[in-house]
């Protein structure tokens, strides 16, 4: 190939050598509450330092815990927060933030990502008791192991137990125990004694944050397994957020979805309409901590170097070769001018109609999960196609499968899995099949025809598999001249 009028875009951005040496396992991409707690784990959680290098502090995050320390500090009366229901939307790893954030703030790291934080609050949090409720992690039978406010760990069963626990040891199980013993007890402790439980770090001078996620993964199992819990987790969650909301100091975050689609069946509707209507009581509108205008910044800070993504106006020369490309192609874009530029750089590498093809039809299949499966499906197409992709920027291009190499790309296939588990007028379609049937018939056409140096074809097949997913959903030739253009 002739000298290109741009550098391959794995020149412009440098993938992190994690990334590159496949040690990065896609269990990265889920967030686990439950291991920062317990300190184990991946790191890239557990470690202030490495999660607010990670960490883009978008928007409604900030706003988020704005909030939620201003709370925590007496000047607010938002006790109670609902996370919105999307998967793989961001929602646990908010409640890491707001962890981080404010249960040793002094010993925050000197990190931009903090300080934009510091910045948006306007206040130094006050420092803070966290107590967790990863109902994920907590065992129907045998319930959760965690660690007392002297670090000593116990095993407990039930959800109050375990919150007392974390809240004040032995002696928060002692309060809620009728004879005062350091025990459980079996049902939902009522609202006074919760107060008094809450009340009891600030003898300390410490306020109270209570994370809770995935209430639904447990709900589901626990009351099919025993169904008088479903009025004991009622009384249990109705009883903790007037308790919240009376104690100024004191906040909840919620997070209800079970990340387990089975788990939204009929039954499980049922009892997430029951549980919503108990949190919706006392809270402020829902939040939605990652929005599709992140999804670009949050791509980068998760895949490159961060003193190759520092600076934006390195990525001008390769953005504006780009528009060459697609100008040249689609009139609309042409008349935008600036602002389609401004686009192209703020979502740089990667093509902004690519991400938002992903972000905005994929996430309507049940199995692509919003940030992590846009996360997920970008780490197997950018770890292999750095090793050999010529073009200026991140597009169906990276799904290809090596230059000579038939068949479908890992990425690819990871994409066509997800769109293959749909069912659609009671049938399946095996889009692995029609991919590689598809792809090998543009491989033909690409042979005959010169002029096409960057696997045209191929890319379009992508393109318009991409766009036409959930079924129903089409391509139009703009879609794919858009995906397509960049290399001219
Ligand atoms: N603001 C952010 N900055 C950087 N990465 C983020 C941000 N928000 C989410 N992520 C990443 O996106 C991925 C999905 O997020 P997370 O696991 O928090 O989603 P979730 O809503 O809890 O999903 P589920 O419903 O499956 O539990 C994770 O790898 C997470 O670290
Ligand atoms: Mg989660």
């Amino acid at each position: 190939m002739s000298k290109l009028p741009w550098k391959p875009w794995h020149q412009v951005v440098q993938l992190r050598p994690d990334l590159l040496t496949g040690e990065l396992s896609m269990t990265q991409f889920a967030a686990d509450l439950y291991d920062v707690v317990m300190d184990r784990g991946s790191s890239v959680y557990r470690t202030p330092y490495e999660f607010f290098s990670l960490t883009y502090p978008t928007y409604n995050l900030r706003e988020l815990a704005k909030d939620v320390v201003h709370r925590l500090a007496g000047k607010s009366d938002k006790a109670v927060r609902q996370l919105e229901l999307t998967y793989g939307g961001g929602k646990t790893h908010t409640e890491i933030t707001l962890f981080h954030l404010v249960r040793d703030p002094a010993s925050l790291p000197d990190l931009p990502t903090v300080h934009e934080f510091r910045q948006h609050i306007g206040m130094t949090p006050p420092k803070t008791k966290v107590a967790v409720l990863p109902f994920d992690k907590i065992d129907v039978e045998k319930g959760m192991e965690v660690p007392g406010p002297n670090g000593v760990l116990r095993w407990l069963r039930h959800p109050w137990s375990i919150l007392a626990y974390q809240i004040a040891g032995s002696e928060g199980l002692r309060l809620l125990h009728a004879d005062f013993k350091d025990e459980e007890r079996d049902g939902a402790p009522a609202e006074p004694l919760l107060v008094d439980l809450l009340s009891i770090p600030r003898n300390e001078d410490l306020s109270v944050l209570i994370l809770i996620d995935e209430v639904m993964t447990y709900a589901y199992d626990k009351i099919a397994l025993d169904p008088p819990w479903r009025g004991r987790l009622k009384n249990f969650f109705q009883y903790l957020t007037q308790a919240v909301t009376k104690l100024d100091r004191c906040s909840i975050i919620a997070s209800l979805l079970a990340s387990e689609p089975s788990k939204n069946d009929a039954f499980g509707k049922e009892i997430a309409q029951e549980i919503f209507t108990i949190f919706r009581r006392e809270r402020e509108e829902g939040i939605q901590p990652v929005v599709k205008e992140d999804v670009g910044e949050i791509l980068r800070r998760r895949f490159f170097v961060p003193d190759s993504i520092r600076d934006s106006q390195a990525f001008r020369p390769n953005v504006v070769a780009t528009l060459q490309g697609v100008t040249a192609l689609d009139d609309p874009t042409k008349k935008e001018g600036n602002a389609a530029e401004q686009r192209y750089l703020a979502s740089y590498p990667f093509h902004p109609d690519l991400t938002e093809v992903l972000y905005t039809k994929w996430t309507q299949l049940e199995g692509f999960q919003r940030t992590r499966g846009v996360l997920r499906t970008f780490a197997l197409a950018l770890r292999d196609a750095a090793k050999w992709d010529q073009s200026p920027l991140v597009g169906p291009n990276v799904f290809l499968t090596e230059p000579g190499k038939p068949g479908v790309s890992a990425a690819a296939r990871e994409v066509s899995d997800v769109a293959s588990k749909e069912e659609y007028e009671g049938k399946r379609q095996e889009w692995d099949k029609i991919l590689e049937g598809e792809l090998a018939k543009a491989r033909t056409i690409q042979e005959e025809m010169s002029g096409l140096n960057f696997r045209e074809v191929e890319q379009a097949v992508l393109a318009t598999f991409l766009h036409s997913q959930p079924v129903g959903h089409r391509a139009s030739l703009r879609d794919v001249t858009l995906l397509v253009s960049p290399a001219r």
